[in-house]
């Protein structure tokens, strides 16, 4: 049985030791995923898509796809990326412009498989992660921040924003390195987690943070 988590005392879990190959735990067929023929089509779809050319930022975790649709629409010549794992962002996919791509899919596996390409992101979004006691769940891990930090253009902005404290400890460790910088311009739809913090007045750590200098 599933325990459930309290956001008030959650604590990581390690994360899952490195597998030395470039396959990411927890991730089916890890970076592998898009070499299956049946996943062939929507990769190079992604390739496509994240081919150098006009600004390109990724949003991690859009849940139903609001937020990311609403910067789409703002910002029309820059191309925004969406990556969610669940099913819940098919609708918005069908009613997203042509400078808005969202994918169903496990972000670790995408960039793993190198499908985006290095260096070529603006900015990264990622806003109130899942907290999870299963290490091959977790999102915030060494080994994705590192993937993160080589898809980034060298003044590309990292967006991190918690409510768990836990998290916000665990972001603290991994982006010590990261250096602050302002917050870059978002809206003016917030995603759903966003509103209810601001609604019941919930503390949010945030960072905005560019790749650590090699
Ligand atoms: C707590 S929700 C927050 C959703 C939204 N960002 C917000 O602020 O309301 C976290 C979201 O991240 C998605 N997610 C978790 N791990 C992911 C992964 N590895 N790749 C893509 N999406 C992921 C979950 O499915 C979920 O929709």
């Amino acid at each position: 049985m599933r325990r459930v988590i309290d956001p008030s005392t959650w604590e990581p879990p390690e994360p899952p030791p490195s597998r030395g190959d470039g396959l990411i735990r927890g991730t089916l067929y890890g970076s592998r995923l898009y070499e299956q023929p049946e996943h062939a089509a929507l990769a190079s779809e992604v390739r496509v898509f994240c081919r150098p050319g006009p600004i390109l930022n990724l949003e991690i975790g859009v849940d139903r796809g609001y937020r990311i649709l609403g910067h789409a629409r703002r910002w029309t010549k820059q191309r925004w990326l969406g990556v969610e794992l669940r099913r819940t962002v098919r609708e918005a996919a069908e009613h997203a412009p042509s400078n808005c791509m969202l994918l169903r899919g496990d972000i670790r596996a995408v960039l793993a498989a190198g499908l985006i390409g290095a260096h070529r992101l603006k900015r990264v979004d990622i806003l109130f992660p899942t907290p999870s006691n299963n290490p091959g769940h977790l999102l915030l891990t060494p080994a994705v921040v590192a993937l993160l930090a080589g898809s980034l253009e060298a003044d590309g902005v990292l967006l991190f924003a918690t409510d768990v404290p836990g998290m916000a400890r665990l972001a603290a460790r991994l982006l010590a390195r990261w250096p602050r910088v302002e917050e870059p311009p978002s809206g003016p739809v917030l995603s759903r987690r966003e509103k209810v913090c601001a609604r019941d007045g919930l503390t949010v750590w945030r960072w905005a943070c560019r790749p650590p200098p090699n």
